[in-house]
């Protein structure tokens, strides 16, 4: 096992600490969010009483192998708790998700939970977000439109000239599970989250941004030897 592996394993156990009989809970995507279904399995097969949400094709697909039940989000918010993944977290649990390209449904549904864990190895945390690249899921309908009124968007906060590139997977245009696209966003650093995470919401085609602002509840950060655990104040 990587070492990166073993951080990933200790932060979803620490999350399963969280986890209570009876609970309406929405599952992340990605490899962390996975290693936390696949822990969260036994539970549900020893009797526990735990209904799940999945954020992806992906993790449905794990989640139904495993034997946990699932439902949907409609039958079920509000949801108890969401435990998730992200691609980096600042310690005020501002988050870039969407490396997956997941962060659509992944948004809605930590939307409608009373709590976001968000679960990452200490590799995510960062002292300001924005070195990895925002992925941002747009329509397909004028897409190349709606980049140069990102573009634009990005110029009139100050961020000058942003790449924006399309994103690929085995040679074609990756597609998410809601069949738009993603346009991730190299800003370098990004100075103030909340007002491009607006900025961006005002712009026709723009689906959804991978910032979370003001959504997770906990971080679980997993060290070396310790799972460092920052509540939203
Ligand atoms: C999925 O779109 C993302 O938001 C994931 O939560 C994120 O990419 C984290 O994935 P890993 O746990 O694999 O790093």
């Amino acid at each position: 096992m990587t070492d990166q592996n073993a951080l990933k394993r200790a932060v979803a156990a620490k999350a399963l600490e969280y986890v209570q009989d009876g609970m309406k809970l929405g599952l992340g995507s990605g490899s962390t969010a996975e290693i936390f279904v696949e822990m969260l399995a036994p539970r549900a097969r020893a009797g526990q009483k735990l209904l799940c949400v999945p954020t992806s094709e992906r993790t449905a697909a794990l989640a139904r192998k495993l034997g946990l039940t699932l439902s949907t989000l409609d039958e079920l918010a509000p949801l108890d708790l969401t435990i998730d993944g992200a691609d980096e977290a600042d310690r005020n649990l501002d988050l870039i998700k969407g490396g997956g390209g997941m962060h659509l449904r992944e948004k809605i549904v930590a939307a409608a939970s009373k709590k976001m864990i968000v679960i990452a190895d200490e590799s995510k945390l960062v002292p300001r977000l924005g070195k990895f690249p925002l992925p941002i899921e747009v329509v397909e309908f004028g897409h190349k439109v709606t980049a140069r009124h990102l573009a634009e968007t990005f110029a009139s906060l100050g961020y000058g000239l942003v790449p924006l590139r399309l994103r690929e997977k085995d040679g074609a245009l990756f597609k998410t599970d809601s069949g738009n696209l993603i346009y991730d966003c190299a800003f370098g650093a990004i100075h103030n989250a909340p007002k491009l995470a607006s900025a961006i919401s005002a712009v026709p085609g723009m689906v959804e941004h991978g910032l979370f602002i003001g959504i997770a509840t906990t971080l679980l950060i997993a060290g070396p030897g310790e799972v460092e655990v920052i509540n939203r104040a």
